[in-house]
């Protein structure tokens, strides 16, 4: 209850709700707070505060999903790698509230503010070297399946690992892994979610500013999770795909795209290929977009 709402709480109200006394809720107030919940008390009730809010491991007993919680990480991929090398299960998930230097996309990094979701996934992929890219694709999928489940939120995809509302950037997943031969050995699947914090950046926005609230981010985290790993678990690239590009607001739009060497390519997005490349139709001839960035989607041109 007080994850789902900004304002204060009082006893009354909370002791209403959950049909237990006042003091039941008083103890319960107090053994969370002794656990390092950041609860505090005002005049106007029970508050939780956001800044100092932590998710801890604990949280998540019956998930099939080996989770590890901190306060701080450099980078969480950082961690990942290590538990990874180290062989953990698949789908262990390491949490952290705040990065000192989180990665993104590219060399970019990656603000992480109190508020937001930092984790990353370890994987065993069974699938071949070649298709890598549906780990993203995959991704991106779960999370718009989620936010749509959980807050009615119409969040597209954008390729090749962004999640967005609007043309503003919600999410963006970033992979590493470890090849021996055309197999994987492991994958590490990082997600950086605007969920209560201020992305500070013009291009991004937050679920809380779209929603007018703050939200459980515990509630985020297992539902993407759990939907992200029934996705896998089919194998299934084709499928992957298909839904990734249902929730696509590209497909059959036009746009352009700056290539790495800086050439724009210019048309009608059709679909990903097999080599999780963007196939776009220019002059009736569809060209493969291999890797670059959107560069802008050209509205009424
Ligand atoms: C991007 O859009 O450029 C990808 C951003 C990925 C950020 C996440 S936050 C958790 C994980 N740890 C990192 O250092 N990066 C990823």
């Amino acid at each position: 209850m007080l994850r789902n709402g900004s304002a204060p709480l009082s006893g009354e109200l909370i002791s209403r709700e959950l049909d237990v006394s006042r003091v039941a809720v008083w103890k319960q107030i107090k053994a969370l707070k002794e656990l390092g919940y950041a609860i505090e008390s005002t005049p106007r009730g029970y508050v939780l505060n956001e800044e100092s809010d932590h998710l801890f491991s604990w949280e998540f007993p019956d998930s099939k999903n080996n989770y590890q919680a901190y306060r701080e990480l450099d980078s969480t991929m950082d961690k990942a790698r290590e538990e990874a090398v180290k062989g953990c299960d698949p789908y262990t998930t390491i949490l952290a509230e705040t990065q000192r230097k989180g990665r993104g996309r590219g060399e970019r990094s990656w603000i992480s503010g109190s508020g937001g979701l930092y984790f990353t996934l370890v994987l065993k992929p069974r699938l071949p070297l070649a298709y890598h890219y549906v780990y993203t694709l995959g991704a991106s999928a779960a999370l718009s399946e989620a936010a749509r489940e959980l807050y009615g939120a119409d969040l597209s995809t954008k390729w090749p690992n962004d999640v967005l509302w609007g043309d503003r950037k919600i999410a963006g997943f970033l992979t590493e892994m470890q090849v021996s031969g055309d197999s994987i050995s492991w994958l590490t699947l990082g997600a950086g979610i605007n969920v209560n914090n201020d992305p500070r950046l013009e291009s991004g926005t937050s679920l809380e500013k779209i929603m007018g609230r703050k939200l459980d981010r515990k509630d985020l985290l297992e539902c993407f999770v759990n939907k992200f790993r029934s996705l896998m678990e089919k194998d299934s690239p084709a499928e992957i795909r298909s839904l990734w590009e249902k929730r696509s607001a590209m497909i059959g739009s036009e746009a352009s795209f700056e290539k790495s060497d800086g050439q724009i390519i210019r048309g009608v997005v059709r679909s990903v290929d097999q080599a999780g490349s963007l196939l776009v139709e220019k002059d009736s001839k569809l060209k493969q977009v291999l890797f670059g960035d959107l560069y802008k989607k050209n509205r009424g041109e």
